[in-house]
């Protein structure tokens, strides 16, 4: 994130907080860095990350596809002009809506298990995804290529349901894999890959190989994408991959305001921002970056408490910063993917607005705003 102090104090005082922005240099170079280790792979976005429509135009402007697995996100796509070969879905139980929204707008399937094969539409184009059955680095929940995970069919069903693509009259195009998010040893990847290749004998040839997403930011992304380049190739396949995090994670930051401090059992710098803006440390222990945006004499140690009602309501633990005071900002970073798109009304707190930074932009200015602050009438507007 390269986004100056000044300009996200200015934000802030703009805009209001909790905020999220996005540095749009940030997000170019993301793209830029995939394009150059995956070449000329296919990208497609999977925009749960960070659906919104002002990142998915600027990602459809530059030629990226959508993975989406939702009528609301498969919308979404076409609210932004993609269709065809541009949009894939995808999901494990996937509704009717989701079924004669991908046949509509011509898009291709990802099938999770062998009764979907009756349930697309006709003359579909698909893939069938795969299952390697292996335990990966990253937390439990985001691990979806485990032997009891509800994703895919097994390594010894893939070759039955391509087959039984093919003799439904749908066009099998290959296989598909995803094995978890923010996955931080490419060695798993390697070994779902090898998994995969395992089939090349009873499969033939492939179109496509996709290798799905999940790369932590961390993460040895050339290597990554060797593998997945090799694999693609043991199949004659083209290669399609899938990231949400590494796209966007980098860019995204929560602006988020000191309410105050609080010595008791704890030591709790207290602000406006929390589970409901970004749940990612209460639901996966999930270490986001701190940066005070104040500067101070003396330094202590900090749990980043939110406004909810819950226990486990905390953003960070053990932060160093220099004394915090009322109305002093904190950045907390790489909060791009999963923060704004996993934010909730719980409490009826209204949803953060979300701005994007751009050093001399839209008409000179360097802030754009892309999505205003929900008002409470906004929380309940579907209420009857
Ligand atoms: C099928 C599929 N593809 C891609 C992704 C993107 O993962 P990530 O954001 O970790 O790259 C996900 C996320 O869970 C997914 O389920």
């Amino acid at each position: 994130m390269t986004i100056p102090a000044s300009a996200l104090h200015d934000a802030a005082e703009r805009f209001g907080t909790p905020l999220y922005v996005y540095d749009a240099a940030e997000l170019d170079a993301a793209l830029a860095r995939v394009r150059a280790a995956f070449g000329t792979a296919r990208v497609y976005y999977a925009m749960k990350a960070n659906p919104n429509l002002t990142l998915l135009r600027r990602l459809h402007g530059a030629g990226v596809g959508f993975e989406c697995v939702s009528p609301g996100e498969l919308a979404r796509a076409e609210a932004v002009g993609a269709s065809g070969e541009r949009i894939l879905v995808n999901g494990p139980a996937k509704s009717e809506t989701e079924y004669s929204a991908g046949g509509r707008l011509g898009a291709t399937f990802i099938v999770d298990r062998a009764e979907e094969v009756a349930l697309l539409p006709p003359h579909s184009r698909a893939l069938v995804r795969v299952n390697p059955a292996l335990a990966v680095s990253t937390h439990d929940h985001l691990a979806t290529g485990a032997v009891g995970s509800k994703f895919g069919v097994t390594l010894a069903q893939a070759p039955r349901v391509l087959a039984a693509l093919r003799d439904a009259g749908h066009t099998a195009l290959g296989l598909h894999v995803h094995i978890g998010s923010a996955i931080r040893d490419a060695h798993d990847f390697t070994a779902a890959f090898g998994r995969l290749t395992e089939l090349r004998a009873q499969t033939g040839p492939l179109a496509v190989l996709d290798a799905g997403g999940g790369w932590g930011l961390d993460a040895d992304l050339g290597g990554i994408a060797r593998e997945a380049r090799a694999a693609a190739s043991a199949f004659g396949a083209a290669l399609w991959v899938e990231p949400g995090r590494y796209l966007v994670a980098r860019a995204g930051t929560l602006l988020t305001r000191v309410v105050g401090t609080k010595r008791t059992g704890g030591t709790f710098c207290l602000v406006d921002a929390g589970m409901t803006e970004l749940l990612r440390p209460m639901l996966y222990g999930a270490l986001h970056p701190v940066t005070p945006l104040w500067d101070g004499g003396e330094t202590g140690v900090w749990d980043i408490a939110g406004p909810a009602c819950e226990s486990g309501d905390l953003l960070a633990r053990g932060v160093s910063l220099p004394q915090p005071r009322r109305g002093e900002l904190l950045a907390i970073g790489e909060a791009g993917a999963y923060g704004a798109a996993m934010s909730s009304t719980y409490l009826t707190r209204s949803r953060p607005a979300e701005a994007l930074y751009q050093a001399g932009g839209e008409n000179g200015a360097d802030w754009t705003l892309i999505r205003r602050r929900e008002t409470p009438q906004d929380v309940w507007a579907a209420e009857t």
